[in-house]
């Protein structure tokens, strides 16, 4: 987790001068998705342990400043109850296949059915990391009233099943299954790159999963690079884990980023005030991403390139 923020302050960002003005530009479409910003909502889950709205209180900020929710599958609020809750939001499904492969399908229909126009695959959790905090803070269960609403099954709520049996053949059967384009998240490692696209994902989500998985893994933006080079360009990286501040979103669109997804900073937000909370955070992402673009000397994000980035020690 340290390592996520570590990674991008050894990261200088090296502005052009004199390129002149124009129409700033900070959108990107992904995977038929438009994004008035270059900045995403990584899936976090349980949001009602932040405040009572919990996740409708999310969408409607990711919905107002135009940007993507990417809903956990672990959610205290229902995937269709986020939806309804902010009409004509962008949301991707965040899952966790689960080894019932039929209540998978559950999950993707239940999904589709919402309204949500990607599916993200976490794939770097074959089993919970150990989490010392949590352990700590005597984090065992949600307390009462809080459930995880997308795993309802009649009267019962299912556990969240973190299984050691998947392999590349459930993101086939996921693959058959929808036409929804599959984001594949949790991919560190290069050759498991190679291994998506030939398995036909539409996009990768570079992440350490902030850090909450395998301990010592790499930086995310730290692993980027080879990641971008090992896709070559045939389907959008995306990235999460340490962003902050706008220059770190430059930083990482610069090294190949298509855009990149915040966790923690929206949770934090959704603690302090709800709705205006995540607002908040998300207008001061826009407001620096913006101006850190200008003071680079470019008009769009689009224009950023590797060599404006640069090791500063
Ligand atoms: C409290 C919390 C809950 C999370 N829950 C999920 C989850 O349900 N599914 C998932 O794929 N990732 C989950 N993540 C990981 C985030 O999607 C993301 O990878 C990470 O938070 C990015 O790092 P950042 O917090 O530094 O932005 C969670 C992260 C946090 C901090």
């Amino acid at each position: 987790m340290r390592a996520n923020e570590a990674a991008f302050g050894r990261l200088a960002l090296l502005p052009r001068v004199l390129r002149g003005g124009g129409k700033l530009e900070t959108g990107v479409t992904l995977l038929g998705s438009r994004a008035a910003m270059p900045v995403l909502v990584a899936p976090t889950a349980f949001h009602r342990l932040a405040h009572p709205e919990g996740e409708r209180a999310t969408a409607r900020a990711a919905a107002a400043a135009e940007t993507i929710m990417m809903v956990s599958m672990a959610a205290t609020v229902a995937v269709e109850d986020v939806a309804a809750a902010a009409p004509g939001a962008d949301l991707w499904f965040q899952l966790y296949v689960q080894p019932d492969a039929a209540f998978t399908e559950t999950l993707v229909r239940r999904a589709e059915a919402a309204g949500c126009k990607a599916l993200v695959v976490t794939v770097d959790s074959p089993a919970l990391g150990l989490r010392d905090r949590d352990r700590r803070n005597g984090f065992h269960d949600l307390p009462d009233g809080l459930r995880c609403e997308n795993l309802r099954d009649g009267d019962r709520v299912r556990p969240i099943v973190m299984s050691p049996d998947l392999t590349w053949e459930h993101v086939d059967a996921l693959r058959e299954m929808t036409a929804l384009p599959i984001v594949c998240k949790g991919v560190t490692h290069p050759a498991d790159a190679v291994l998506a696209l030939d398995h036909g994902v539409s996009a990768l989500l570079v992440s350490n999963h902030g850090g909450r998985q395998l301990d010592t893994v790499p930086a995310a933006v730290d692993l980027l690079p080879d990641v971008v080079a090992a896709v070559g360009g045939a389907v959008p990286v995306l990235l999460d884990g340490g962003v902050r501040r706008g220059t770190d979103v430059l930083k990482a669109m610069a090294l190949g980023a298509a855009a990149v997804a915040v966790g923690r900073p929206v949770v934090w937000g959704l603690a302090v005030d709800g709705e205006r909370g995540v607002a908040r955070v998300l207008e001061l992402l826009r407001a620096e991403v913006e101006n850190a673009l200008v003071l680079c000397g470019l008009t769009s994000v689009r224009d950023l390139e590797p060599g404006m980035v640069r090791r500063s020690w």
